[in-house]
């Protein structure tokens, strides 16, 4: 048998052994390089500073603070406060300027739009969606279908006191229900003459002509005599094939019959003057927006 210990490379004479070996397999006793050790070393200081001067160790009650008295929320505060500082002089413009004045201004319109944005994402999208697309009761603020007015005071109006809000400069106005006034079969008779307006087909043998009647002595006071809607009692438009509850049939009988009083709340309360100027720009802009 050969000797194994004559194969592989012989070790540097500098590096020691430890004395192990088995089946003639012996341990080098290797040293750490120069550099990695003090590394290491470095870092093991490095630690030690860390606790000292950052909050590090959990204590029973509390924890090691650090000298440095660092803590996530006041550092938050500060970015905060100096966002603040930043933004300040564009917010006092945006204060003291009028809607009309945002509007024809580029500089601060961009500003408006982009402060808008984030109050809207944040207040705004659970009801409206993300880019204010709207969903099923909740209107689309992005076309030109205006519920309660698409001039920018009266959309400034309806965010400040919001629609069937507890705030009593808020817009009122209900759909009535009319499922104890109506028999069934007039509400249905009345929901083709409704789906006629928007030019929807109507079940074979739906009397229009009769419908019309009923909609003339119910439903014209509130939506009109040809049913356009009044936006100072936010009756919908019912000709104009945009709906915020839906148009099939059965929706709209649905809809008839228990009526709706949905409410936008009121943020006069919740968001400082200068945000809900720049809502009701940033919605004014985003495509519906009236002169
Ligand atoms: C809890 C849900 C909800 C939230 C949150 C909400 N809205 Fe509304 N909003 C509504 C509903 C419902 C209506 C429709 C009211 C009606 O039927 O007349 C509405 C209507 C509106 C209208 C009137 C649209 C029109 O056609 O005239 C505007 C403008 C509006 N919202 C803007 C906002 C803004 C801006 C915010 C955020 C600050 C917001 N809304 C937050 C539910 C909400
Ligand atoms: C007192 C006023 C008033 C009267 C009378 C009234 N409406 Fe309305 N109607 C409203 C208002 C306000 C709305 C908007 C409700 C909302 O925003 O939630 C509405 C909404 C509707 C809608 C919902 C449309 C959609 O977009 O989904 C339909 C349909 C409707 N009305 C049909 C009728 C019919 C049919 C009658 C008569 C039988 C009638 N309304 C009578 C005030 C009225």
């Amino acid at each position: 048998m050969k000797d194994q210990r004559k194969r592989g490379p012989k070790p540097p004479a500098a590096v020691g052994k430890t004395g192990h070996e088995w089946d003639g397999i012996e341990e080098l006793n290797t040293p750490l390089p120069r550099w990695w050790l003090w590394l290491f070393y470095a870092t093991i200081v490095w630690a030690i500073g860390y606790w000292v001067v950052y909050p590090a160790w959990p204590l029973v009650a509390t924890y090691t603070h650090g000298v440095f008295n660092w803590h996530a929320r006041s550092a938050v505060e500060t970015a905060l406060a100096s966002l603040r500082t930043k933004r300040r002089p564009m917010m006092r413009r945006l204060g003291a300027a009028s809607l009309q004045e945002i509007a024809s201004t580029p500089e601060l319109l961009d500003f408006a739009r982009a402060l808008g944005g984030r109050a809207f994402a944040d207040n705004c999208a659970p009801c409206h969606g993300a880019g204010g697309g709207g969903a099923r009761d909740y209107p689309n603020l992005t076309d030109d279908d205006w519920l309660w007015g698409g001039k920018l005071a009266q959309i400034q109006q309806t965010i400040t006191h919001g629609v069937r809000s507890d705030d009593p400069k808020g817009h009122q106005g209900d759909m009535p229900a009319w499922g104890s006034t109506l028999k069934p079969v007039q509400i249905s008779t009345v929901a083709d003459y409704v789906r006629s307006l928007s030019g929807l087909s109507v079940e074979p043998g739906a009397d229009l002509a009769a419908g019309k009647k009923i909609f003339a002595a119910n439903c014209s006071p509130c939506h009109g005599p040809e049913g356009k809607g009044n936006q100072q009692i936010g009756s919908k438009n019912l000709t104009d094939d945009i709906w915020l509850y839906g148009s099939d049939k059965q929706t709209l009988v649905q809809t008839i019959t228990n009526g709706s009083d949905d409410v936008m709340p009121a943020w006069g309360q919740k968001l400082d003057p200068v945000t809900i100027k720049a809502l009701a720009v940033y919605v004014w802009s985003l495509g519906g927006g009236e002169k």
